[in-house]
């Protein structure tokens, strides 16, 4: 901590602490501010300007585009380490050595199969129901299957409980996408690695091998590490408070599922395909679609443009970009959505609307433009952002427990009606 804010209210002054973080964020510690005021409190719709916790995790600038995971940049994670690796670092802070990684590999392996319960609940559900409301709902019946809510504070029991689901959440993904087409649900093949089989059991044909196309595996090990964490987003924060009941980690990502849903958030990637294919059905009409963002009196909202965080590019849209022209030269695919998306983009980065506001490409921009190539269904990318940022919530998860944080609740200003007596009904 160093300096002091003062605030002055009704002619009192208050010194508050300013918390120093090591990438020099400050923020004024207000934890005394009711007790030393007589009650006041902050209001901030939407926590723009609040912080909800200190965290060593993931580090965001947003006036300069840096995302970092525990010190570590994402552009040399993405190129240079596998997803597993990244999100054993989210987790447990290191990148582990071979010998971790191979131990965590086999464990998650381990805790990859399903109570066969599960497949009835799967197959209640419609073929056309959203995946994303799907896995919220599998990934909450999981603590049906395994009740007892893990010890925090106990290194193994969290351990048990990671490798638990980073095993199960993959086959859930899988079979959730499955259903939707009406296949047999797979276990896919232990011998393979974690993007390999999640791969097989998504794609493999009842009546033939499945064959890993390693553009693919690649594309995908990448998206999965450039959405593996983003410090407080608001699936995040919703995944801290439900667990700062102390609800289980099962129960808590699975509301974390259900907030990344949202088309503001995780959702946006499948919105983004869904405008573009409407912008190619209008004949390519970018501008029209321009003008309708702008619009104050037209709901619409120009998707996978803006963030909360990034006034910059966001440096996993850069990445994501590049990837998806190489993903889709490799594959040999030519999709006229990709030069619609980059129209759009260059566009957008020359009107002074999106420039003032400093509305840039996000995460989700491009990243459907890969998952379609890849012959994943548009309902799924969100599935697909899910999956990502699962080692993300854990670790968050894990940090908010173990830092014994309080329960959240935040406080609120009242603008209701003062107290009244209450009329009977044949008074009113
Ligand atoms: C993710 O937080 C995270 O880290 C999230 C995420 C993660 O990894 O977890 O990065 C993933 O959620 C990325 C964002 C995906 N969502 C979208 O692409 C949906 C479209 N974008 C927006 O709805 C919006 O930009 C948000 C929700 C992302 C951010 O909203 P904010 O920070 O609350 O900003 P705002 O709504 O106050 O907008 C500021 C201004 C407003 O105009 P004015 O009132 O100043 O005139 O910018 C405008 C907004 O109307 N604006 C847009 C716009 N985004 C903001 N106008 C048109 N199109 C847009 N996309």
């Amino acid at each position: 901590m160093s300096d002091i804010a003062k605030i002055e209210i009704d002619g009192n002054s208050y010194e508050f602490p300013i918390y120093v973080g090591t990438e020099n964020e400050k923020a004024i510690d207000v934890k005394k501010l009711r007790a030393l005021t007589g009650g006041v409190t902050t209001i901030d719709p939407g926590y723009k300007n609040t912080g909800s916790c200190i965290s060593e995790i993931t580090f965001l600038n947003g006036e300069e585009g840096i995302l970092r995971y525990r010190g570590y940049c994402i552009e040399e994670l993405a190129e240079k380490a596998d997803f597993l690796e990244v999100a054993y670092l989210l987790i447990f802070g290191e990148l582990p050595t071979q010998e971790q990684l191979q131990k965590f590999e086999n464990d998650i392996k381990d805790n990859a199969i399903l109570d066969d319960d599960l497949r009835k609940i799967l197959e209640a559900f419609p073929r056309k129901a959203h995946p994303m409301g799907v896995l919220a709902s599998l990934t909450s019946a999981l603590t049906a299957f395994n009740p007892s809510s893990v010890d925090a504070s106990s290194e193994e029991a969290m351990y048990n409980a990671i490798v638990k689901i980073m095993g199960k959440l993959p086959v859930l993904v899988a079979w959730t996408m499955r259903k939707s087409k009406g296949l047999p649900l797979d276990y896919g093949n232990k011998k393979l690695g974690y993007i390999e089989n999640l791969l097989q059991m998504m794609f493999k044909q009842p009546n033939e091998k499945y064959k890993v196309n390693p553009i693919i595996k690649n594309a995908l090990d990448k998206l999965l590490i450039l959405h593996a964490d983003h410090e407080q987003n608001c699936s995040t924060s919703t995944v801290r408070i439900v667990g700062s009941s102390h609800a289980g980690l099962f129960a808590s990502l699975s509301a974390g599922i259900s907030a990344l849903w949202g088309p503001l958030h995780g959702g946006a990637n499948q919105a983004v395909l869904e405008m573009l294919a409407a912008i190619q059905e209008d004949g390519g009409d970018t501008a029209k679609y321009m003008a309708k963002a702008k619009d104050k009196n037209d709901p619409f909202r120009l998707m996978g443009f803006g963030h909360r965080v990034y006034k910059n590019f966001d440096p996993r849209a850069k990445i994501i970009k590049v990837a998806a022209d190489e993903v889709l030269a490799d594959l040999g695919v030519e999709d006229p959505i990709l030069d619609i998306a980059k129209g759009l983009e260059r566009e957008a980065l020359k009107d002074d609307y999106f420039v003032s506001r400093k509305l840039y490409p996000n995460v989700d921009f491009y990243s459907g433009i890969i998952y379609r190539a890849m012959g994943i269904p548009t309902e799924m990318f969100t599935v697909m952002f899910a999956l990502g940022r699962l080692p993300g919530w854990i670790a968050q998860w894990k940090e908010m427990r173990q830092n014994n944080e309080p329960i959240g609740r935040p406080r609120q200003i009242y603008i209701g009606k003062n107290i009244r007596p209450f009329v009977s009904i044949e008074n009113r």
